[in-house]
Parts: structure tokens; sequence; C-alpha cells
């Protein structure tokens, strides 16, 4: 082998030389080792009113089919949106989008308001989001909703469909129409830091749903809604949520389940160290009033503190809106293995604990453990129907298991 030629080396050298800085002065590169599709260079247009949905999903078509990781970049500025679906499978397994800016839907309900999702990532691996404002617009069809008339149901903000391996973290979701997040057949996913704010009366506004989905975790955010601040329907296992403060809001409902006949069940559900300020409900468990093989087993609420709660903890198999499809019936859903431990607050009506289980399939391994709720500076009271359990430590009110 032979040497390289004297001259030949100091080139080399300033080649290796530029090399190198251009990579530690291209953030992108230094940081990820990816490369970054911005979506102004695409024709995205950061004024507000030009629909920019061609140039994300031109960017995320060059993230997907590189084979090497990719970030997409949406720089400061109102980007304007209508549904857009990124689609998998990609080509590598990590995306990671970086939003500095708002993206926002129509203000014309009816544009989205038919089509089911705004955001939509689907069939995707290894995607995360840093950052970023989503608005939904969604006054207008909150307006027509509680008017009574008919409209469109309206269009949830942000959805991963059959994802795996998904973070989510920083994001700020504002009026949605719908729900705001909603994680539906996933594997993995991690939400940390979200804000979630909409009015308190707005309807259908849930701030993060999670169905049929496994491994999920909820950390350090902040909800404030006009439905439950995170529903969990059938089919969910390994759900943590940690450190979030509620409300307003429906609260943290698991449910509501059995409506249908085959339904897969809830399972290892922690909810830990939640606050909930002025809500409807505190820890829910909710289902339908009606034949199912659903069930609800292993749950931890744990460390929450309820100002001014309608319901801190309820149990309500007995869910039949307008009295439709199950008069009369009992629920199938099975509910065992729930512990409520140091629980404790205020509560905005008498009843601060409600246990309202199935004459069919009665509650089983419900724990108490140090529960403290007052009602107007007196001891609040408990109602149990078909509820069996035990309790612990200090209990107030005191427990009707
Ligand atoms: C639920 O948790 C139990 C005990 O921690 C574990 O054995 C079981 O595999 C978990 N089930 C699911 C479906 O995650």
């Amino acid at each position: 082998m032979a040497n390289p030629e004297p001259k030949a080396i100091p080139l080399l050298l300033l080649l290796l030389k530029s090399f190198l800085l251009f990579v530690l002065l291209n953030p992108s590169l230094a940081q990820a080792g990816a490369i970054t599709y911005n979506v102004v260079s695409f024709g995205a247009k950061p004024d507000g009113k030009t629909d920019s949905a061609k140039a994300f999903l031109n960017a995320w078509a060059n993230a997907c089919r590189s084979t090497a990781p990719a970030a997409i970049y949406v720089p400061p500025g109102r980007f304007l949106l209508g549904k857009v679906v990124f689609n998998g499978q990609c080509s590598n397994k990590a995306i990671s989008i970086t939003i500095d800016g708002t993206l926002v839907a129509p203000s014309n309900y009816n544009a989205i308001g038919n089509a089911g999702n705004w955001l939509l990532f689907q069939h995707v691996d290894g995607v995360s989001i840093h950052g970023g404002v989503l608005d939904g617009q969604g006054t207008g069809l909150w307006a027509c909703k509680n008017s009574g008339k008919s409209c469109p149901s309206g269009a949830t903000t942000l959805q991963f469909s059959n994802s795996n391996n998904i973070f989510i973290g920083g994001l700020t979701s504002l009026n949605s129409q719908l729900f705001h997040i909603a994680i539906n057949g996933c594997h993995n996913v991690k939400l940390q830091a979200v804000t979630v704010t909409a009015a308190g009366n707005s309807p259908n506004t849930d701030g993060i749903h999670v169905q049929m989905s496994t491994g999920v975790t909820i950390l350090n955010s902040k909800i404030r809604t006009g439905d439950d601040c995170v529903s969990v329907g059938p089919g969910t296992s390994g759900l943590w949520i940690e450190n979030v403060a509620c409300g307003p809001g429906h609260g943290i409902s698991i449910g509501s389940l059995g409506k249908d006949q085959n339904e897969p069940g809830v399972q290892n559900v922690t909810v830990k160290t939640v606050t909930f300020t002025g809500t409807q409900n505190g820890v829910r468990i909710k289902s339908w009033g009606r034949p199912s093989n659903g069930f609800v087993k292993n749950i931890l609420f744990q460390h929450a503190v309820m100002v001014n709660v309608q319901n801190p903890i309820v149990i309500d198999q007995n869910y039949c809106p307008d009295n439709k499809g199950c008069p009369g019936q009992a629920s199938g859903v099975k509910v065992s293995d729930v512990t409520y431990q140091d629980i404790r607050g205020t509560s905005a009506s008498q009843v601060a604990v409600r246990f309202d289980c199935s004459s069919k399939n009665p509650c089983s391994g419900i724990r108490m453990q140090d529960v403290k709720l007052t009602y107007q500076n007196q001891p609040a009271q408990a109602s149990c129907i078909h509820a069996d359990g035990t309790a612990t430590g200090f209990i107030q009110p005191e427990s009707c298991l």
C-alpha cells in the first residue's frame, strides 16, 4: 500500500476541518445526525391564511422516505392547515418534528368538521413532536352544538393510530373541535409537559383520550377543558398518569366502557399525584348499564388532591344516556382490584364517594386507604351499591364497603 502523496495530506486535513465545522455549526446535524426539512422551504406560508397542507405533506414525504433519521422544522408563525394525514410506514424509525410556530385549523368548522381528524399520524414508528401550538379554532362548532342545532361532530385535533414509540413533549392544544389528543392502537407512547386549553363548557373536548393501547405515559401536564381531562377507552393496559393538573373538566375517567357486547378490558392503570380543581368528577370509572364482556382491573389512584370537585371518587356502572338501549339492564363490565390511596380535599356535593356497581357483576377488591374528603367543612358522605372491599388508615367519609 502506497502512502498518500505528501502534498495531499494538508488538503485532506483542510477538508476534514471544513466538514467538522459544518457539522458543528449546523444544529440539526450536530444534534440528531438528521437531515432537516423546513416546511417553509416546501412552500408553507406563516401568514395564517394560506393552506400549507401540501408543504407539510411534502416535508413529511421526504422525512419518511429517508433511510437515515430525519427532522421536520416548523418555524414561528401561523400555518393554516386543513385535514392532514401523515402516513407510515417510513424508511426510518426516528422522525423528530420541532414546532416553533402555531398550526391553525380552518375557522369554518364545516371544512373539517365531518373528517373525524384534523392532524392524523397512522402506522408510524419512532415519531416525536417537540413544542408547538395546535389551534383547533373550535369555538364556532361549540356554539353550534350548544345552541342545539344539528352540527358536524367535529375533528380530533391530533391523533396517533396504530403507531409505536411516540413522544409528544411541550405541545399546546387550544380549542379543539372534538378531542384534543387521541392515542388509538399504539404501543409505547410518552406525552410530557402537554398543555390543553379549552373552555369549561366546550362539548366533547376531551384532553387526552387513550384506547386500544399499551405502555402509554402522561407526565407533567396541565389540562383545562370541557370534557374529561383524560379518558380511557377499551383495550388499554399499562397506562401511567403522573403529575397532572386537571380542571376545569370532567376529571380522569376510565370509560365509558361496556357499550358493546364484545370489548377488550382495561388493566394496569396508575393515576398518581393529580390535582383536580373545580371539576365535575375526580377519579371515575364508568360503564354502560348493558351486557358486555369488558372488565376493569388492577387500577391505582394515588395522591390526589380534590379542590371543590362535584364527585371526587365515583364508580358509575349505570350509565344510560337518554335512557336508550339500556333501561333496566345491568352492566356486564367486571370491576375489580381498584385502590384509592391518599385522596384528600373538598367535595362540591355531599356524597364524595359513590360506588354504584353492577347488580350482575358487583365491584370487588375495592381498597381505600387514607381518604379525607370534606363537604362544606364537614365530613362528606359515601354511598355503596354492590361494592365489596376494604378500608384502612384514616377514612372520611366513613367507609360503606
Ligand atoms: C398487569 O400487571 C400485572 C402485575 O403487575 C402483570 O403481571 C401483567 O402482565 C400486566 N398485564 C398487562 C396486560 O399489562
